[in-house]
């Protein structure tokens, strides 16, 4: 058998393989787990009560920050994302600290400028972190030279990362082949990698794949190798063991609670299988069970935020390589577009833009570039133009604003994205930030006197419209929304109650009484449960909230508050629909059912050519006042659809007779934006 299937039996008691060192351990919890599987909501308060005990297990590294975690902490939880690291670092003092940091990007969306990215990252150091685990999107390791420059200066550990992608359903073809990773991990080591990671976000590393890859990059480089692969499929548990026998020295893992799903493999039934054999971690399973028996415990506060699919995988990854993310983000825009039924032409057509626009893997932001040029290709084209709605996303793509793709991009699509594009029309070939006007001291003007450090003046330079909302919560220049505010395990516990009874029917709607008086203990709310709006009224009865009346209502125009008086006893309270990942400086979102905002009326000039919105979304700015003259083809407006910037151009020549809406204004499928006469 062993001739035979050489690699299937390279086990790991019988046929012990040469590596015989523990397999070190990072876990995610803090970060990645529940950005995994909570949108990132994960609150410090609950990782304090097990911190010095996860610090005792004996990881080699706990990543707690980075990803989205800044986003969101500031935005979403109204807690300074750096005082994370300190107050962490108080109670885990042995074990190092990890980040994702996303290159150039940072802990955002876009390229940052040079001053801005060398002030991040050392006060990221001077905070505490000690791992940071760098990757781009496009693999284009140009865009890391910047961070790891001052991570090396700060003496810290630089984790280069390469972005695992396919083309096909297993590793191989023309361009994602163990030869590119082999060059990649090559690149990384001249770079002055510490370790390198094979950075598999979106779950698709076959276990077989993963053998030989580990395989190879062990016999071609001389850093350790880290695999991070995500459960999605539902391979990475196999893929890990397959990785281990190959001689992996470190893997991602979570508490169990908190993995699986699109999370991680969990750190327990690895321990156990690799007990007693070459490459036994060696870690506390008791100690371990402690912990999550915590994580356990509080996740009600975060069960909400679960995708509450029958299958806790996704075969999509396996059908078309799609990243689960990537397909939710593409059903939702074919839906809002009233288009579902093309969801098939959607993925025939998928790999082929993928092609077109230079084989780029598909992780945050390329996934949602590559999926909506996709749907608009498969909505706009005729058959005499491809390409005839280019987002600003791709334009950017083309002019190489986030660096070299793996293979080009295609001559013709570029020519068309470039043309009349505002920087120019011939793409650049040096490092994206070389083209990028400093901006720190700008920023550090913005908020003269509202920030009170570096770390502030930075948390507005990376999210100027929520971070300086934040700085005013945290200096309280206003209150802290409720909504913002940490929920205790109580108050989720008696809202889980009231849901439950909705949902079973349980709750008997009482004959409408004139106005009954409210007496002290009993209050009403407003719950959402499966896209309904329910009134309830709760009585308290030794502190259990009793429902005494429940009723259909209309939904309310306003996101879901619970309503005034505030109840003496456990407050339930409702929780907001989850926002979707990775949000843009965007308006807060509107609950569907939203009134639209106001029609304009028919022309009321006659004889002008309409120019009808194509798509559902949110006016970013007119390119043209009333009484200007336009050519047929010139930009209009831009409009910005599932973060995606479209320009509208007009369809004739002519003068603009009348601009219906403003900047910032929500806008339906065949809203007229403009007329043309
Ligand atoms: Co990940």
């Amino acid at each position: 058998m062993a001739e035979q299937h050489g690699v299937l039996t390279a086990g790991l008691v019988d046929e012990p393989i040469e590596v015989t060192h523990p397999v070190k351990i990072q876990d995610l919890t803090f970060r990645d787990g529940h950005q995994s599987l909570f949108a990132t909501r994960g609150r410090t308060e609950d990782f304090i009560p097990i911190a010095e005990d996860m610090d005792k297990v004996g990881f080699y590294s706990m990543e707690v920050w980075g990803g989205a975690t800044f986003d969101t902490m500031h935005r979403f939880l109204g807690e300074d994302p750096w005082e994370r690291i300190r107050t962490l670092k108080k109670y885990i003092k042995n074990t190092p600290f990890s980040m994702l940091l996303r290159g150039q990007n940072l802990v955002g969306y876009r390229n940052y400028p040079d001053d801005v990215a060398e002030a991040f990252v050392e006060r990221a150091c001077e905070n505490g972190m000690d791992i940071f685990r760098v990757f781009d999107a496009l693999n284009d390791f140009r865009n890391f030279e910047t961070a790891v420059k001052v991570i090396k200066k700060c003496g810290k550990h630089f984790q280069g990362a390469i972005c695992y992608s396919l083309t096909e359903p297993r590793m191989g073809g023309e361009v994602y082949n163990l030869d590119y990773y082999v060059q990649k991990a090559k690149q990384l080591e001249d770079m002055g990698a510490d370790t390198i990671c094979i950075k598999d976000m979106a779950g698709l590393i076959a276990p077989y794949d993963a053998y030989i890859l580990i395989k190879t990059l062990k016999e071609n480089v001389k850093v350790p190798i880290h695999l991070h692969s995500h459960f999605t499929s539902g391979m990475a548990d196999m893929s890990l063991l397959k990785a281990i026998e190959a001689g992996v020295d470190i893997v991602d893992t979570c508490l169990s609670p908190w993995a699986y799903r699109t999370s991680h493999p969990a750190v327990e039934p690895l321990v156990v299988a690799l007990q007693g054999t070459n490459r036994d971690t060696g870690l506390d399973l008791k100690l371990l069970a402690k912990c999550s028996e915590y994580m356990e415990k509080i996740s009600p506060k975060y069960r909400h935020l679960l995708d509450d699919r029958m299958s806790i995988i996704d075969i999509n990854v396996l059908l078309h390589q799609t990243p689960g993310g990537m397909l939710s983000n593409l059903v939702n825009q074919l839906r809002e577009m009233d288009a579902l039924d093309k969801l098939d032409e959607v993925f025939r057509q998928l790999p082929i833009v993928r092609r077109e626009l230079g084989q780029v893997p598909l992780v945050t932001p390329t996934s949602q570039i590559v999926g909506i040029q996709t749907v608009n290709n498969v909505l706009f084209d005729t058959p005499e133009e491809r390409y005839k709605m280019i987002t600003a996303q791709v334009k950017d793509l083309c002019y190489g604003l986030y660096g070299k793709t793996p293979v080009p991009i295609d001559p013709e699509v570029q020519k068309k994205a470039l043309k009349g594009y505002p920087r120019g029309e011939t793409p650049i070939t040096v490092r994206p930030a070389d083209v990028l006007e400093p901006e720190l001291e700008k920023a550090k003007k913005d908020v003269e006197g509202l920030a009170k450090d570096l770390d502030d003046v930075l948390i507005y330079a990376l999210y100027p419209t929520t971070g300086k909302r934040f700085l005013r919560w945290k200096y309280g220049h206003e209150p802290i929304p409720d909504e913002v505010k940490p929920r205790t395990l109580e108050q989720v516990k008696a809202e889980e109650e009231l849901v439950k009874k909705a949902k079973a029917g349980l709750l008997v709607e009482k004959p409408q009484k004139e106005a009954p008086p409210k007496g002290p203990g009993l209050a009403t709310f407003n719950v959402f449960v499966d896209g309904e709006y329910f009134e309830v009224e709760v009585e308290q009865v030794g502190g259990v909230p009793v429902v005494t009346q429940i009723t259909s209502v209309a939904a309310p125009a306003a996101a879901p508050q619970p309503a005034a008086p505030q109840p003496v006893g456990p407050q339930p309270m409702v929780p907001p629909p989850p926002p979707r990942p990775a949000p843009a400086a965007a308006p807060a979102a509107q609950p569907a059912a939203a009134p639209a905002p106001p029609k304009p009326a028919a022309p009321a000039v006659s004889g002008g050519t309409p120019i009808e919105a194509p798509m559902p979304g949110m006016v970013i700015r007119y390119e043209v006042k009333e009484g200007d003259t336009v050519n047929e083809g010139d930009v209009v407006l831009i409009l910005e659809a599932m973060k995606m910037e479209n320009s509208i151009t007009s369809p004739v020549s002519g003068t603009v007779l009348k601009i219906n809406y403003k900047d910032g204004d929500s806008v339906q499928k065949g809203d007229v934006l403009a007329l043309i006469g």
